[in-house]
């Protein structure tokens, strides 16, 4: 049986409109996803919305629309952009669904019965649009230390989950796996946020309607958090013991943005092991990204669309951008003139230059067909295995989600291959016909070292990739036995290729 592999993203609120941000963190699971399948995982990649909570009434009330109908409305949003990012997504799971709503009835009745959550009464201030309490300690200038926003003060009946009782073991499992939490520095936050004193969490609410009835208590609804968490599972089947809750949970890694770090390392672990569950493998917090050096905001009217730029640049023009200019975990800032810069000079130039010059020349020089390689020279075997040390290394920075490493390394093969071309000056070698067979291995080398380039970056650019494979002569769906030199058969049919990246000229 192949191993499994089950990849997150968040569950976005259904109160905004899609933006690069969602894109973000939506865009590298799927690189992951289509990476581990190629790899030979079975991989289960989830994501989803949630729809649940004040926010969301709120802003249902200023549309006018019942939530659900806001709800309906936005989240088609969501999932057209991601078809058409190309998102490989297995499920999506929305928290208004039944399998989601008797999920997380059980889970919490699960914990209720176990001692662990009890009902309590509450005091203190409420930020609404972040959803948390705050103590008095905590608020900045008497606003959210979050947004910034004002707070206000709310007394009321509320179950509370005892999360006070798991410090010491969440503590303990941090430490005992240090890749839990990633990446490190954010790691370390976590462990001093939790060494500060974790208090027990107000996991219900009285003051609005929107959510999940507390079981046998319906003047409650259960917390947006502690809802929004559990769609990791209940989209598997939880609480039933479904073939793909034994599959696949724990999940592999939670993608998630670093603003909600602390939902996903300490409420939802401490959730987990009250209900005597197994936790994630990996939380990974990804950074911030601005706009032209400004927070994203509706307000600053700055919000970056995605379909937009799908439309100016091209689908994998953007899935590269987001993955090759900002290192994964670091913040980020979104420039047209940064992404434009991407576009002419890697992918316009570098590949897609590589790729129709190589297969003109095939073209030109074999009529299209295939020569066999004769015997090798250095230089070609330099960039044989300059290609095959790059599958290792792709390997091990895809294990790290070090996305942008992983693609400066297929780069420097890109680069390598178009070196190739200048020093074995295949136009030269064509004029002399006893080089032809020494033309042959030129050309075979040059295009397969390009094969596995393109398979490889199948993770990330799904569709460039396929026409390049395309002309290539290569239809076999990507997989990790088409990643080893020497899968071209002489004869195969090459055909010259259109531009990949036609360059982006800005108009003036
Ligand atoms: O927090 N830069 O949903 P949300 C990078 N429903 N990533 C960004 C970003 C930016 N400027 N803006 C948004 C929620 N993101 C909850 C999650 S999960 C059980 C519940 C991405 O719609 C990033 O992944 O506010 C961030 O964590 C997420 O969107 C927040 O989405
Ligand atoms: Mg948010």
């Amino acid at each position: 049986m192949k191993p499994a592999f089950y990849v997150t993203t968040p569950i976005y609120y259904v109160n905004d409109v899609p933006h690069i941000g969602h894109a973000y963190t939506t865009v590298a699971a799927d690189v992951l996803a289509r990476y581990k399948r190629l790899m030979g995982f079975d991989v289960y990649f989830l994501t989803g919305s949630d729809e649940h909570g004040q926010k969301v009434e709120k802003a249902a009330i200023t549309a006018g629309e019942t939530p659900l109908e806001l709800a309906d409305r936005v989240v088609k949003r969501y999932q057209a952009l991601w078809e058409r990012l190309g998102i490989s997504n297995n499920d999506f799971i929305r928290t208004t669904q039944e399998r989601h709503k008797q999920g997380v009835a059980h889970i919490f009745t699960e914990i209720l019965n176990r001692g662990d959550i009890y009902l309590g009464e509450y005091e203190d201030w409420y930020c609404t649009p972040c959803e948390t309490f705050w103590t008095e300690t905590q608020l900045i200038e008497d606003r959210c230390p979050d947004c910034n926003r004002p707070v206000e003060k709310l007394k009321e009946e509320s179950y509370f989950f005892r999360m006070s009782k798991y410090q010491e073991q969440l503590l303990a499992h941090i430490e005992a796996n240090p890749d839990f939490i990633q990446p490190k520095s954010k790691r370390n936050e976590i462990i001093s946020f939790i060494k500060e004193g974790l208090r027990d969490l107000s996991v219900s609410r009285t003051t609005f309607t929107w959510g999940i009835p507390v079981p046998g208590n319906e003047k409650h609804v259960i917390y947006v958090w502690f809802d929004a968490l559990t769609n990791y599972m209940t989209a598997l089947g939880y609480p039933e013991n479904t073939a793909e809750f034994i599959q696949f949970w724990p999940a592999s890694v939670h993608l998630i943005g670093k603003d909600i770090l602390r939902f996903h390392a300490v409420y939802w672990p401490t959730f987990l092991m009250a209900a005597g569950l197994p936790l994630p493998e990996k939380v990974f917090a990804h950074g911030w990204w601005t706009v032209e050096g400004q927070k994203m905001s509706k307000s600053l009217q700055n919000v970056v669309e995605p379909n937009m730029l799908i439309d100016k640049y091209g689908v994998d023009v953007v899935r590269y951008f987001l993955m090759r200019e900002v290192p994964f975990g670091l913040d980020g800032d979104f420039s047209h003139t940064a992404l434009i810069q991407r576009l002419n000079s890697d992918l316009a130039n570098d590949i897609g230059n590589l790729l129709s010059r190589s297969t003109a020349m095939a073209v030109k020089y074999f009529d299209g067909i295939l020569p066999a390689a004769s015997q090798m020279l250095e230089i070609d075997s330099v960039l044989k295995s300059k290609t095959e040390e790059m599958i290792v290394a792709v390997s091990r920075f895809m294990d790290e989600l070090a996305f942008s490493k992983a693609l400066q390394a297929i780069w420097e093969v890109i680069s390598a291959g178009n070196k190739y071309i200048d020093d074995t000056a295949p136009w030269t070698l064509a004029k002399d016909p006893d080089q032809k067979s020494r033309l042959a291995t030129v050309m075979y080398c040059l295009l397969e070292s390009q094969r596995i380039i393109h398979c490889i970056l199948s993770a990330f650019l799904p569709s460039t990739t396929e026409k390049a494979l395309c002309s290539l002569g290569w239809n076999d769906a990507a997989s990790k036995e088409g990643l080893v030199w020497g899968g071209l058969k002489a004869g195969t049919t090459i055909i010259k290729a259109e531009a990949l990246f036609p360059r982006y000229e800005e108009k003036i």
